[in-house]
């Protein structure tokens, strides 16, 4: 068991580029940390070169992974949606010259905020201004287990974490309603016309079934147990933005079949919001299986990610849809008793899984 944690935790300081002279140390301290994940490596490292000093401050944010109702919670329909508990953290301190960003797990490394027009910068730049402290110049570093554009609400994590950040660091004193309405904004300038969902769950980190028609409607959903999920990443990322603008484009041309998909999208979240409270997986699964072949419908799936679903019940899973966007990103397969199997499936041809929900 130590031998393999060790193993593992080789091969995640060798994802977070852990130079030669500290690989040991930090391999190490990886596995008496027992969070062996590329975020932490990144961490240990910084400590290790002396870069994080007493005045930063922390902040965390959960990644998600929606079970039932994508796309149909944009136009005012249920969706279900699980926390990848603290898969983001967020620090930041003064800077001299101007604010620039960092995430070493994803190779971005003192970014000018102003030279980023249309990611993790602008995000910044528009926290910097919802925040009123605009004038003022930051270095922000983030630490991500999530991996880019799939569909497991790093976007949102991201703005969450920050915002935490500056809050512990400023003391602002925002509240989680604040915090939402910040990281919902950010949402908006990166994905057009978000329903809010990746940021109401990257603030709340709970399971929740989820609405926004004229107001935000959240109900925390509490759970028997840990879900038994698989999460699989497929080659391709996922831009929501797109997605989100095809489906728009298709529904107008096709209004009353696509608004009867919302509908029915929408009685599965009710349904199997019931479902995953009283742990029945055998009925969730088979409403994530109906939600997928609606997804499908309105070709926000591939043919990589039908493969992959199909891949996940050839393995045992109850259930296995797209999760989030679509057209590309990830999937997420309901294994009851397989979740091994179906991880072991998935990685045997070739695809990144996440391993076991951490709700
Ligand atoms: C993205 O995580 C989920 C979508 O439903 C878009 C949204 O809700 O904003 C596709």
């Amino acid at each position: 068991q130590q031998g393999h944690m060790k193993l593992h935790a080789r091969s995640v300081a060798s994802s977070a580029d852990v130079p030669d002279e500290l690989f040991d140390a930090v391999v190490d301290e990886l596995v008496t940390s027992g969070e062996i994940k590329v975020w932490k490596a990144a961490e240990i490292l910084e400590e290790k070169r002396g870069r994080s000093g007493g005045q930063t401050a922390a902040g965390a944010a959960a990644g998600k992974v929606i079970l039932l109702g994508e796309h149909a919670v944009v136009y005012g329909k249920h969706a279900v949606a699980l926390p990848i508990a603290d898969a983001v953290s967020a620090e930041v301190r003064s800077a001299e010259q101007a604010s620039t960003v960092s995430v070493p797990a994803w190779n971005i490394r003192d970014q000018a905020v102003a030279d980023d027009a249309s990611g993790v910068g602008a995000a910044v730049t528009l926290i910097l201004q919802e925040l009123g402290i605009a004038d003022s110049h930051f270095a922000i570093r983030l630490h991500s287990s999530l991996p880019r554009a799939m569909g497991l609400g790093s976007s949102a994590a991201f703005a969450v974490a920050i915002v935490r950040a500056f809050d512990a660091e400023l003391g602002l004193g925002l509240d989680n309603a604040k915090i939402n309405a910040v990281a919902f904004a950010c949402e908006k300038l990166a994905h057009g016309t978000p329903s809010g969902i990746d940021n109401t769950v990257a603030t709340y980190g709970e399971a929740m079934l989820f609405r926004r028609a004229e107001s935000l409607e959240l109900e925390k959903l509490k759970l028997v147990e840990p879900v038994p999920l698989v999460i699989a990443c497929s080659s391709q990322s996922g831009l929501t933005a797109e997605q989100v603008a095809g489906v728009r484009r298709r529904r107008a041309q096709s209004r009353a079949q696509y608004d009867a998909v919302f509908e029915q999208m929408d009685a599965l979240s009710l349904t199997g919001a019931a479902a995953l409270a009283r742990g029945d997986y055998a009925e969730l699964g088979m409403l994530m299986n109906v939600c997928h072949g609606l997804l499908n419908a309105i070709e926000v799936s591939t043919p990589e990610l039908e493969a992959m679903v199909s891949i996940a019940r050839s393995a045992g899973a109850a259930g296995a849809k797209v999760t989030g966007s679509g057209g590309g990103g990830s999937i997420v397969a309901l294994s009851p008793g397989a979740v091994d199997d179906v991880r072991d499936a998935l990685e045997e041809a070739g695809f990144l899984t996440l391993g076991h929900s951490k709700t």
